[in-house]
C-alpha cells in the first residue's frame, strides 16, 4: 500500500492516528537537527517534520539527501502543528515522519513547481510534464474535465447519444487547409483529418440517431493565434426535425446550465442580434456586450465641413469612451500610435474631449464648432468626462479598426471583467463571402448551410445579400459556438455547389456520398458545434486556450516537448510512396 491517505485530506481530526503518504517533495527546510519537508499530490499538501530526537537515526540520514521532486512514500504519525498555516486543509497537523522510502529520486526541475513560477512559457512547454504538477495548470485541467462531463451528463439526459466518427476521412471544406495523412496500402493517396465530423453528423441524421453529439478532436492547418489550436475540440451536436429555433433553444440550455453548475451563474434569455446589426453597432460580429462604447456614425455630422479626410471617407464613427477625457495627451498619443499599428491599419484617430462644464475640445478644431461636436457627442453618447474616438474610412476596414480599438480600450480600463458572462446569439449570417483571391463566393460558414428559404430566388440576382440559417453563440467578446440549419435536399445542395464554383463532376467527386445519401430519406437537421478550449477557458475566465489544453502547440504549430513535427526515416517515406528529399 502506497498510501492510507492522499496530502489533502488530514486535519485536525486525525491527530495520533498513523498514516502513509506519498508524493513529490515540494520544498525542504533543513535545520540540522529538524527537517521539515512540504510533500505535494494532486489533492495538496501535507506538512512531514523529521526530528533528531524522535525520528529513527537512520531516516533522518535520509530525509537530509532528499531534493526537490524527489518520489517518496512515508509512515509516520498525524500531530498538531506548532505554527499553524490557516490557508491549507492540512495546515492545523504534520506528520512526525518514522518510515521514509526514496520511490524515485529526481534531477533539479528546470523552473520552480510553485504557482508563481520563475520558468518561462517556452521551458514550462518543454517540460510539460512538471508544469501540469502546478497547482494552476492541474487547476485547469481538472476545470476542463468537469465542463465535459457536466456537458455530457446535459446532453445525454436531453437523449443526446454520443457517437464517435472516423479520424481518417476525406477533407471536409470548413474554411482551413487540411491535415493529410499518406496512405501506405493506397499508393499517391491521402486521408485528411477532419477540420470538423460535419459531413458524418450529416449522415448521421439521415441514418436517423435524431440526436448526435461527440467530444471530439479536429483539426485545421491555420494560422495560430491564443484561441485557436490547430487540432482542438469541439462539442459536436446535430439535430433531426428541427428549425433554427429549436437549436437555439436546445443550446442555449446547456449554456445556461454550464454557467449556472460550473459558475454558479444565473442568466435569463440570452439576447440576440442579426449580423449585420453586430456589425452596425460593434463592427464585428462577435461582439463583447459586457460594456458599451457602441459605435455612432458620424457621417451625417461631419461631412459638411472642409476636412477633406473625412469627406472623401466612405465611413467616419466614433465611440465614447467612458471616463476618457481624463486621458493625458500622452496617453492619447499612444492610442493614435497603437491604431497605426499595422496590425490595426488606421491612418489616424480624430479625437473629441467632453469637458466636465459640458465644453468640447478636438483635435479638428480648425474644422468644427462647439455644435457640431455637440452632435458628435449625442450621437456616440458620450457624456462629460468622457473622449471621443473617431475613426474614417472604407467601411469595412474602419469598422475592424474601431472594434479592435474598443476592444483594447475596454482592457485597459477594465471593463472586461472576467467573472461577469455576456451570452449573446448572432444571427442571419450572409451566407456567401466575397473571396478577392479568387474572385468567387465561398461559404461563409459551410456549403452544407441553409439560404432562408424565402431568399432561394435572391441567389440569382444578388448572391452577396442572402442571409443564411446560421447562428454563433458568442460569450463575452469570443465565438463559442456556431452552426446552422442545413440543405437536406439534392437538388438544392447540388445548386448550392453550382453557386460556389464546384462542377457537377468536382462536387460529385468530393460530396458524392452526401449527394446519394439524400436520395434515401434525408430528414430536416440542424446542428452547432462549440469549441471546447474556448468554452473552458472563457467560463475559467481566461482567453488562451493553451493554459486548459494538457499538450498544446506554440504558435508555430511545435510540439516542442516531444518536438513535432519531425523528419521521418527514409524507409518510412518510400512506404508511403512519399519519394521527396527531405533535407535536414
Ligand atoms: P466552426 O468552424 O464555426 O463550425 O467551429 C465551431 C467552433 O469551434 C471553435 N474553433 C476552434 N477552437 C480552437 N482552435 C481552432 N483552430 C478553432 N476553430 C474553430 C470555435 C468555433 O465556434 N461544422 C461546423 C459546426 C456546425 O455547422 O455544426 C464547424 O466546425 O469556437
Amino acid at each position: 500500500m502506497y498510501r492510507s491517505h492522499t496530502n489533502g485530506q488530514l486535519n485536525s481530526t486525525n491527530i495520533n492516528q498513523s498514516a502513509t503518504l506519498s508524493g513529490w517533495v515540494q520544498k525542504i527546510r533543513n535545520k540540522g537537527f529538524m527537517i521539515w519537508v512540504d510533500l505535494r499530490d494532486r489533492y495538496g499538501i501535507t506538512q512531514l517534520i523529521f526530528d533528531e530526537e524522535r525520528t529513527p537515526k537512520e531516516v533522518m540520514e535520509i530525509a537530509s539527501k532528499l531534493g526537490r521532486e524527489f518520489v517518496i512514500q512515508v509512515t509516520g504519525k498525524v500531530i498538531e502543528r506548532e505554527s499553524k498555516n490557516p490557508n491549507i486543509p492540512t495546515g492545523d497537523i504534520e506528520i512526525l515522519v518514522s518510515q521514509l522510502t526514496v520511490l524515485n529520486a529526481a534531477l533539479t526541475p528546470p523552473f520552480t513547481i510553485e504557482d508563481e513560477t520563475d520558468g518561462g512559457e517556452d521551458v514550462r512547454m518543454k517540460y510539460r510534464y512538471l508544469d501540469i504538477r502546478r497547482k494552476p495548470v492541474r487547476e485547469n485541467l481538472i476545470f476542463r474535465h468537469k465542463v465535459a462531463m457536466a456537458v455530457r451528463n446535459y446532453l445525454s439526459a436531453k437523449n443526446f447519444v454520443e457517437v464517435e466518427t472516423p479520424y481518417l476521412i476525406k477533407s471536409t471544406p470548413e474554411g482551413a487547409r487540411d491535415f493529410v495523412v499518406p496512405s501506405r496500402m493506397n499508393a499517391g493517396q491521402f486521408y485528411a483529418l477532419p477540420q470538423s465530423p460535419q459531413t458524418f453528423k450529416q449522415l448521421l441524421m439521415v441514418g436517423g440517431m435524431d440526436k448526435y453529439f461527440q467530444i471530439v478532436k479536429c483539426f485545421r492547418d491555420e494560422d495560430l493565434r491564443a484561441d485557436r489550436q490547430p487540432e482542438f475540440t469541439q462539442i459536436d451536436c446535430e439535430m433531426a426535425f428541427v428549425e433554427q429555433e429549436d437549436i437555439l433553444n436546445t443550446f442555449e440550455g446547456l449554456t445556461r446550465h454550464l454557467l449556472s453548475e460550473i459558475n454558479g451563474v444565473e442568466i435569463g434569455e440570452f439576447p440576440r442580434m442579426t449580423y449585420d446589426e453586430a456589425m452596425k453597432r460593434f463592427g464585428n460580429d462577435k461582439p463583447d456586450i459586457r460594456f458599451g462604447m457602441e459605435f455612432g456614425e458620424l457621417n451625417e455630422v461631419s461631412q459638411h465641413k472642409d476636412f477633406a479626410v473625412f469627406n472623401q471617407a466612405e465611413l467616419v464613427v466614433g465611440i465614447a469612451v467612458p471616463g476618457g477625457n481624463s486621458f493625458t495627451r500622452k496617453e492619447i498619443d499612444a492610442l493614435i500610435d497603437w491604431v497605426k499599428r499595422p496590425q490595426i491599419g488606421a491612418l489616424g484617430m480624430v479625437y473629441c474631449r467632453c469637458n466636465e462644464d459640458g465644453t468640447f475640445k478636438s483635435s479638428v478644431d480648425k474644422f468644427y464648432t462647439e455644435e457640431d461636436l455637440a452632435t458628435w457627442a449625442s450621437v456616440t453618447g458620450a457624456n462629460p468626462g468622457d473622449l471621443i474616438c473617431v475613426l474614417s474610412g472604407e467601411s469595412t476596414k474602419v469598422r475592424s479598426q474601431l472594434s479592435a480599438l474598443r476592444m483594447q480600450l475596454a482592457e485597459q480600463l477594465g471593463l472586461r471583467k472576467k467573472d461577469e458572462f455576456a451570452p449573446l446569439w448572432v444571427v442571419d449570417f450572409p451566407l456567401l463571402e466575397w473571396d478577392e483571391e479568387t474572385q468567387r463566393y465561398h461559404a461563409m460558414h459551410h456549403p452544407f448551410t441553409s439560404p432562408k428559404p424565402e431568399q432561394m430566388e435572391l441567389l440569382k440576382t444578388n448572391p452577396g445579400a442572402v442571409k443564411a440559417n446560421a447562428y454563433d453563440l458568442v460569450l463575452n467578446g469570443n465565438e463559442i459556438g456556431g452552426g446552422s440549419i442545413r440543405i437536406h435536399d439534392k437538388e438544392i445542395q447540388a445548386k448550392m455547389f453550382d453557386y460556389l464554383g464546384f462542377t457537377p463532376e468536382e462536387a460529385k467527386a468530393q460530396f458524392g456520398f452526401l449527394m446519394d445519401a439524400f436520395q434515401y430519406g434525408a430528414p430536416p437537421h440542424g446542428g452547432i458545434a462549440f469549441g471546447l478550449d474556448r468554452l473552458v477557458a472563457i467560463l475559467g475566465g481566461q482567453e488562451t486556450i493553451r493554459d486548459f489544453i494538457a499538450f498544446p502547440k506554440n504558435n508555430a504549430g511545435r510540439d516542442v516537448m516531444i518536438d513535432a513535427p519531425a523528419v521521418i526515416d527514409k524507409s518510412q517515406l518510400d512506404e508511403l510512396h512519399l519519394n521527396v528529399v527531405v533535407q535536414s
